[in-house]
């Protein structure tokens, strides 16, 4: 403990006297490594970073511009805009300042985070022009406490703003150069150290999340992060169904391949709700009880139930709203259909459990950046997710390879040389949607199951009120006594 205690001491003497160094050269530079490395530190820890992430990044920025050292003085103290060719020179900084600190076998590792302190998050920046989440988190959040900083003090070039306007400019983030993840709980600290009110914040708090969630389309585009997969058994539960020669036994071949769904499967044919009076203990004769073609539908639920998860209680409760909303409104699509005559009932139950399907990767991929201070409003997240969920899920079902007709009629869009018998299902899936809200699985906090008046004659459906009612009363029915059986 001694020896470590030891070498701790020499390492930070031997920092302080690079600093000294530094500021020598460039008294604007005094005190701004300290600051920076100030920030970048109670910040880190308000994100809950690990303590040795939290050293490195202290010492990463008391010696960030290090290589400013070498910098002529010309440039320095250049009082005016740089040149392109003094820009350039100016641009090498960290990596200077990465060659000097690598020597030091104790400071090597704080190295990636000097050299990338400049690094934006849309490829932009330099050195190297890394992109998202290529930047080390230690240097995209270097370059916040920098670029704060750098900001509310005077430099040779231009005047000192003001905290609060420095802190817009960031919110903005019109240059696409910070981390949208990281802005807003970036500003909430700054803003809480300065006292500064943050009533004009709820504004850039919605926009820094919709530029969230753009990253997070963008990087699903990409391949970047990977999409949710369609389960094997599945594929496999289709291409059966399908398949005119097949029969039961082929189809609880499929099943029984995965144990965990096919105990569920049985459980839940030996469930009231499935009219479970004799019992029973295999696939084969739980199929006929549950419906062949049903099967496909419930078996598909069941294996897209674990994709619902989230990891922090925040998303953890929208998640299993959602899940519930997607379940009831597939329950309502087929019992619409049925109704009606309209559709393949089983059709519109796979629809139904799919059409939200977009929101999940986003709402996952956001409960694992979320590392908010103050966590976003959930009408915030909600709103943003309603707008980008469809790009997503079209990505998801192109990956999946379902049809086109499935892809237009899932994203719930109306296509003008579409034929009747599609543009009805359409009409059916989002009288299910709106269903489901009215009856209490809906997404929202307000969706308290009062029903709304429906105009059903708008969808192009023709459905009275009290059928509608009555199928809202059958959907609760459904949900109340299965849902839990998935
Ligand atoms: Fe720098
Ligand atoms: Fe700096
Ligand atoms: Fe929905």
């Amino acid at each position: 403990m001694k020896e470590e205690k030891k070498v701790q001491n020499y390492v930070m003497s031997l920092v302080r006297m690079l600093i000294s160094v530094i500021e020598e050269k460039d008294p604007f530079l005094r005190g701004h490594a300290e600051r920076v490395a100030r920030y970048a530190v109670s910040f880190s820890k308000k994100l809950g970073m690990k303590k040795w992430d939290i050293e490195k990044i202290y010492l990463a920025g008391l010696l960030h511009d290090l290589g400013m050292v070498y910098m002529p003085y010309e440039i320095i103290q250049k009082p005016g805009e740089l040149t392109e060719e003094e820009m350039e020179t100016v641009k090498q900084h960290p990596i200077i300042a990465e060659k000097i600190v690598s020597k030091v076998s104790v400071l090597a590792e704080i190295s990636p985070i000097i050299r990338h302190h400049h690094e934006a998050f849309d490829g932009s920046g330099y050195p190297d022009g890394l992109k998202g989440a290529e930047i080390p988190i230690g240097a995209r959040i270097m370059l916040l406490a920098d670029t704060y900083d750098s900001m509310v003090a005077a430099r040779p070039h231009r005047s000192a703003i003001k905290p609060l306007e420095a802190l817009r400019e960031i919110m903005n983030n019109k240059k696409r150069r910070f981390d949208p993840a990281l802005i807003s709980d970036f500003v909430d600290y700054i803003s809480s150290i300065e006292g500064l009110s943050t009533k004009k914040k709820v504004s850039g708090d919605k926009d820094a999340l919709r530029e969230m969630i753009m990253a997070i389309v963008q990087r699903y585009q990409k391949g970047d992060i990977d999409l949710p997969h369609l389960p094997k058994i599945v594929h496999e539960i289709i291409e059966v169904i399908h398949d005119p020669k097949s029969n039961v036994d082929d189809l609880a071949a499929v099943i029984e391949q995965d144990g965990v769904i096919s105990l569920k499967l049985i459980s839940m044919s030996n469930s009231l709700w499935y009219g479970g009076i004799e019992k029973i203990y295999s696939v084969r004769r739980a199929i006929p009880r549950l419906g062949y073609r049903e099967t496909q539908g419930i078996v598909t639920a069941i294996a897209y139930r674990d994709l619902y998860e989230a990891n922090n209680i925040h998303y953890k409760l929208l998640m299993e709203k959602l899940w519930l909303h997607s379940l009831a409104c597939a329950f309502a699509a087929k019992a619409i259909s049925k109704k009606m005559a309209v559709g393949d009932a089983e059709l519109l139950f796979m629809m139904g459990l799919l059409h939200d399907i977009g929101k999940v990767p986003l709402l996952k991929a956001l409960s694992q950046m979320e590392r908010q201070v103050t966590p976003f409003h959930i009408k915030d997240v909600l709103e943003c997710v309603e707008e980008f969920h469809s790009r997503v899920a079209e990505e998801i079902f192109h990956r999946w390879r379902f049809s086109e007709k499935f892809i237009d009629a899932a994203k719930m869009y109306e296509d003008p040389q579409g034929d009747d018998a599609s543009e009805r299902m359409v009409s059916i899936l989002r009288l299910a949607d709106r269903l489901t809200q009215d009856i209490g699985y809906g997404l929202s906090e307000n969706d308290t199951g009062e029903a709304h008046f429906i105009e059903t004659d708008s969808m192009g459906l023709n459905i009275d009120n009290e059928t509608l009612d009555a199928m809202g009363d059958e959907i609760k029915k459904v949900m109340r006594n299965a849902a839990h059986l998935f």
